[in-house]
């Protein structure tokens, strides 16, 4: 079973690559990167990682992308175009007009996104063409919601992907020292935009008690005040701080170095570390990235869509298809879904409430234009989706942020 990981270069690829020896060693994994030297570097510690636990699959690399993607199975999706620069530049822009910068939400989601579709529809042809039949495409690629619509658009067999719920699902579980396999999350919205309606623990919710008796702790964790919790009778993902405590984090980012830059030299550190022959486990440093989780996220989705015994309720990125009824069908939504090897398939959900329906189907229409402008490319549509996003919306920002867009992104935008 070969799994082509394109942008398996990543500082992340350790953390995937322990996933996979732990819970699925059989993985025949193919690390894609064109950066040859680094893949070389990542390549060699995951191999040794595989060989340290015993692992029966292996692992191989190339920065052949047509290559790495030969009878591939699946198809991970985990790349960065413009590397850190380009993130540090998305979340540097929009401060100057008082909009937050952050690397999915608001204009960094959008810079990311006119960067990255044009990128991932091309290595997606391609796997269409060279990848094994009905092989599965599993996106970690943000902005992950616009990303896999983009996929699901062009006809791809494409299930994006986030570690979000999955941390909240394994803080809880601990939390209430239960297993993690008997918690499920009632999780609804978009990508980078969730709220837990329910948390089922051995098919109880639990959630009324835990915002009763701990609404601190639960605040805490997602980075929020109580009471927006209270009030939605939910646990928003920390996304939400964002929206909800959008001034109060510009002005605490004001003057601080982006998480772009600070990512920056956590990975010129893992670099360093992953570099040693002796080395043969991920390092302690990669938890100050926020992939937690992220492996058993993908390994968990991968084995309910290939394996007929293991299907699952998973938290996922699908078309609508009529789960969030003031949606589009073609919107892509996050919620918990069945999966197995047909696909995923939303779970019902009960009516939602206004108090995020609203923010959802702003952002959800936010998403459909910004998909068109990472498409079609033009400053109008770029303009459009700018004017539509709720955390922008202003005419005066939207003009001044489109010029930095296409000014700082021109060598990604084939357009421009
Ligand atoms: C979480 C999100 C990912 C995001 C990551 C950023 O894991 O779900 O979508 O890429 O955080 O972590 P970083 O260490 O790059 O700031
Ligand atoms: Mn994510």
């Amino acid at each position: 079973m070969k799994i082509a990981v394109v942008g398996g270069g990543s500082t992340y690829t350790p953390e995937l690559v322990d996933g996979f020896a732990r819970l699925f060693p059989q993985a025949d994994l193919r690390l894609v990167d064109p950066v040859a030297d680094r893949l070389e570097v990542i390549g060699g510690l995951s191999s040794r990682i595989f060989g340290d636990y015993g692992a029966s699959g292996r692992v191989t690399w190339t920065s052949d992308l047509d290559a790495g993607l030969t009878d591939a199975s699946v198809v991970i999706l985990q790349l960065r175009v413009g590397g850190q620069q380009a993130r540090i530049s998305d979340e540097t822009l929009p401060m100057s007009c008082g909009c937050v910068g952050q690397e999915t939400t608001g204009f960094g989601g959008l810079a990311k996104a006119m960067r990255t579709v044009p990128v991932v529809l091309d290595i997606a042809e391609r796997a269409a063409r060279l990848a094994a039949p009905g092989a599965w495409i599993v996106d970690f690629t943000n902005p992950v919601g616009i990303v896999t619509r983009a996929l699901l658009d062009a006809g791809h067999r494409a299930v994006g992907l986030c570690n979000v719920a999955i941390g909240l699902e394994r803080w809880i579980a601990e939390m209430l020292d239960v297993k993690p396999s008997s918690v499920l999350l009632g999780h609804v919205g978009l990508n980078h935009l969730t709220w837990e309606r329910a948390v089922y623990v051995d098919g109880v919710d639990r959630l009324p008690e835990l915002l009763e008796t701990r609404p601190e702790e639960l605040a805490a964790e997602v980075g929020l005040p109580p009471r927006t919790l209270l009030s939605t009778r939910s646990l928003p993902s920390y996304y939400l701080r964002y929206f909800y405590c959008h001034d109060e984090v510009v002005r605490e980012d004001t003057g601080r170095p982006t998480r772009g830059e600070q990512v920056a030299a956590i990975e010129s550190e893992l670099l360093r570390m992953y570099a040693d022959p002796t080395l043969s486990k991920k390092p302690k440093l990669l938890e100050e990235r926020g992939g937690a989780y992220y492996s058993e996220a993908a390994v968990g989705l991968l084995s309910s869509l290939l394996n007929p015994s293991a299907a699952g309720p998973h938290a996922v990125n699908v078309r609508n298809n009529g789960t969030l009824p003031f949606l589009s069908d073609d919107a892509v939504i996050e919620v918990t879904c069945d999966v197995d090897t047909n696909g995923a398939r939303p779970r019902p959900v009960a009516p939602v409430e206004p108090s995020m329906s609203g923010l959802i189907a702003s952002v959800s229409a936010y998403e459909e234009l910004a998909l068109d402008a990472a498409i079609r490319g033009g400053r109008e549509r770029v303009y459009a989706a700018l004017l539509a996003h709720p955390l922008i919306g202003q005419h005066q920002a939207a003009e001044e942020l489109t010029d930095k867009l296409i000014a700082a992104n021109a060598e990604h935008l084939a357009w421009a």
